[in-house]
């Protein structure tokens, strides 16, 4: 097992009328701002519930943070924070809301132009306390210091991550997700399925306990996620699916293990290029990630295979070839495709991913630092 370091102080209120807690949880005689997306909470009485619980605190809002939250919409939200001198944020959405509020909560305490944030140029050494009212099981982001923002203006898609940005609190009532349409739940189930796949399909050290945490979380939600899309307003099958998806990227299960990440690290540039929902680049790029790096991952993709789906027979290359089939046959049955000419998008993107990533200098990575971008190029056209 590696060396590591944990702390995660979120405090998770989780449960069936938890949002009237917010007056509780909430500083007293702060300016807060409320941030949200575009307007399911207005649809779905979640709005209705914050603001009884918000009665005689001192707050404004800032409405619109779409899916894939942008830096432009976002420094929108900094004018406004700024002019009203805003102390406490207050998300209410998925994980591009609380995403956007992150970037918000680091950016009002920096002076130079906050997409250096994203760059990597300016460290974030504070930012504005923040809460979440979490509406979507996917992210984790409702209980990680993480946050991916996109900007219109370039097509990029970049993340940042820092202890600072950790919410304060986060409030998961699994019936603000009764009015999920399919497609997010079945988005929500891959993304935090491939998050698993993300600290747990690398190479072995040894980390029983980290493996078996990941197995229980890919488990729970193969049982659960299809019953959550089939029948949402079952409360135990909801709060079962949104559980496993927090812990699914709250940091526990890699801790001492090894990370890949580079499924992600590809998948984002497909948002950015494409708008392709996040989760569903995910589904593309991990099965031709297991096909094609099956000398980095295959101890753990036969482990994988065994465990999860029971593959128990043939040779290595077999063994791994049907789990490879098994995790496709899934998200293709959650209704996500898994080819990248399903969404429209020309070759060509196979090979402007890897010179995207090149011209930012991601040219090693993954768990073994061995994809190039070649490797990048052959990683898509595997899954065209
Ligand atoms: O905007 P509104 O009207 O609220 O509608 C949203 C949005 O259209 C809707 N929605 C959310 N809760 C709902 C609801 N509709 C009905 N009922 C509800 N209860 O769902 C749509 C998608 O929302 P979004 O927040 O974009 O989805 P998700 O939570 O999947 O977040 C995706 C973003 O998170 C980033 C992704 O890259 C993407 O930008 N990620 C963040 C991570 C992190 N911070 O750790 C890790 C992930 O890997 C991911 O990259
Ligand atoms: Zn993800």
């Amino acid at each position: 097992m590696n060396n590591f370091e944990f702390y995660n102080p979120v405090h998770i209120v989780f449960g069936k009328g938890t949002i009237s807690q917010l007056s509780d949880l909430l500083p007293k005689n702060k300016k807060i701002m409320i941030t949200y997306g575009g307007g399911s909470i207005m649809k779905n009485g979640v709005y209705t519930q914050v603001t009884e619980a918000l009665k005689g605190f001192s707050y404004v809002e800032f409405g619109g943070i779409e899916p894939n939250p942008t830096y432009e919409t976002m420094m929108e939200a900094l004018a406004l924070a700024k002019q009203e001198k805003v102390e406490f944020l207050l998300a209410v959405g998925g994980g591009s809301v609380i995403d956007g509020t992150k970037l918000l909560a680091a950016a009002l305490c920096v002076n130079d132009e906050p997409w250096g944030i994203l760059q990597g140029e300016i460290p974030v050494e504070k930012a504005v306390p923040l809460g979440c009212v979490l509406t979507l099981p996917a992210t984790g982001s409702e209980m990680n210091g993480s946050a991916v923002i996109s900007r219109t203006a370039t097509q990029e898609k970049l993340s940042f991550g820092s202890k600072f940005v950790l919410p304060q609190f986060s409030i998961l009532d699994p019936e603000t997700c009764y009015s999920l349409p399919d497609k997010q739940i079945a988005n929500g189930i891959v993304d935090a399925f491939i998050h698993v796949m993300e600290q747990y399909l690398t190479f072995p050290v040894n980390t029983p306990l980290q493996d078996r945490w990941a197995e229980g979380v890919l488990h729970t939600l193969v049982e659960e996620g299809p019953k959550a899309m089939k029948n949402k307003t079952d409360y135990d099958t909801m709060a079962n699916f949104m559980w496993s998806a927090t812990m699914a990227l709250n940091g526990i299960i890699s801790r001492g293990a090894v990370e890949d990440w580079s499924t992600h690290i590809i998948g984002h540039e497909l948002t950015a290029l494409h708008g392709i929902d996040h989760a569903r680049t995910l589904a593309i790029v991990l099965p031709a990630n297991m096909n094609l790096r099956r000398n980095v991952k295959g101890e753990k993709i036969i482990q994988y295979g065994e465990r999860i789906w029971g593959v128990t027979q043939g040779s290595a290359n077999e063994r791994i070839d049907a789990t490879i089939e098994k995790t496709v046959a899934f998200f293709e049955s959650l209704g996500v495709p898994t080819h990248l000419r399903a969404y429209d998008v020309p070759k060509e993107t196979c090979t402007l991913v890897a010179e995207r990533l090149k011209n930012r200098g991601v040219v090693e990575f993954g768990e073994k630092d061995d994809i190039t971008p070649e490797l990048v190029t052959k990683i898509l056209l595997d899954r065209y």
